[in-house]
């Protein structure tokens, strides 16, 4: 039932290029237009949203902090995101014009569950996005869209997590279309670009084993770092996350700005810190600014594990380690950078004896508050 792999997780990281391209499959025509069909959320409806707010846990809310980037991008609609444990319990501000968006795996995350019921007796439109057919959070939401990762049996999301990135650039270009905002060449060359990235994971999968050589190199370590920019930061939230459930290590994600606030202080003589480093095309000033950032942490003696761009050369003087990804559109990057994560914590965890499916003191489906 493993497929071959030693773990279910190992099955699960390489079935990840047929996941995202199932859950695009049928979404977006020969035209490059999106057809959600299973969105009954009326067009008319979704013209008056004037404001988003995205609910979920662990790594679905850090697959809804990526969203946020691109909701704002392409629609220009504000959008929030919140963990749904504490967005329950804080009265938040919500109207007949909000949309929420809960996204769950599993389908039946009790805290998320009781931020929907919280939503909709507000008035807001629900809709999920949801890998599990049939679960409690999309029957009781007002539209889900599925994502078609199929079963997830690790207990550490991989795959649900890409496909939830899909689905959620996938809700944003929709929002956008329907509106009319910013719908132009840029959104144009995204849609084509979404629609062929499925061989762009497929080639980071074929590129990983140095990522697991240098993983179990570092299996004695105390501590992790990861750093990131822009959509970078969440995946290094979910890097950090990754790794604190499967090899039970201090791994902590920061956005790379505020080093010098504070997380800076931590850096000691070859602590490993996993840099996400963003494309140095268009948006070049978050790129010069990484690389300040990685000179400033391997100055004060850090190991630096970059993640960069093909082609990339600038990072390179820097890099102790260098990780390579696809060039792919900026707001699109975290289906790429978040892949050799996966595969180091994976193999960290493996290097440190630990039970990669079945981590301590987890479970796959949190259905208590
Ligand atoms: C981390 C992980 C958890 C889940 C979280 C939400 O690898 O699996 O953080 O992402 O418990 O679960 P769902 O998506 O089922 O609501």
């Amino acid at each position: 039932e493993k497929g071959g792999y030693d773990y279910f997780m190992l099955k699960e990281i390489a079935e990840q290029p047929k996941a995202v391209a199932d859950t695009l499959l049928g979404r977006i025509d020969a035209a490059g237009s999106l057809t959600l069909d299973e969105v009954r959320i009326g067009a008319a409806e979704l013209r008056e949203v004037d404001k988003v707010v995205i609910v979920a846990c662990g790594t679905a809310f850090h697959a809804g902090l990526i969203a946020k980037y691109a909701i704002e991008h392409w629609t220009r609609i504000p959008c929030e995101v919140e963990l749904a444990s504490e967005f329950r319990y804080r009265d938040p501000i919500l109207d007949r014009q909000t949309l929420v968006v809960a996204i769950s795996q599993s389908g039946e995350t009790m805290d998320t569950l009781m931020a929907l019921r919280h939503a909709r007796e507000q008035g807001a439109r629900v809709l999920a996005i949801c890998n599990t057919n049939g679960s409690t959070i999309p029957r009781e939401s007002d539209a889900v869209l599925y994502t078609h990762a199929g079963p997830e049996v690790a207990v550490a999301s991989t795959k649900a997590f890409l496909t939830q990135l899909v689905a959620c650039y996938l809700v944003a270009l929709y929002l956008g279309q329907v509106r009319g905002t910013k719908w132009g060449d840029e959104i144009r060359d995204v849609v084509r670009e979404l629609s062929r990235i499925s061989r762009e994971v497929e080639r980071v999968l074929e590129t990983m084993e140095p990522v697991r050589e240098l993983a179990r190199s570092l299996a004695d370590k105390d501590t992790v770092l990861f750093l990131g920019r822009h959509v970078g930061y969440p995946v290094a939230l979910e890097g950090a996350l990754k790794l604190k459930e499967l090899a039970y290590m201090h791994a902590e994600g920061f956005a790379a700005g505020e080093l010098k606030h504070g997380p800076i202080a931590l850096i000691e003589e070859d602590m490993p810190v996993v840099v996400v480093a963003p494309s140095p095309r268009g948006r070049s000033v978050l790129h010069d600014k990484i690389v300040s950032n990685i000179q400033e942490i391997r100055a004060r003696g850090a190991r630096t594990i970059v993640v960069a761009e093909e082609g990339d050369e600038a990072v390179v003087p820097y890099a102790d380690h260098l990780i390579r990804i696809p060039v792919t559109p900026t707001l699109l990057q975290p289906l790429v950078s978040t892949v050799p994560l996966q595969v180091f914590a994976c193999e960290l965890a493996t290097a440190r004896g630990n039970e990669v499916d079945q981590p301590r003191n987890l479970a796959k489906s949190v259905t208590v508050e």
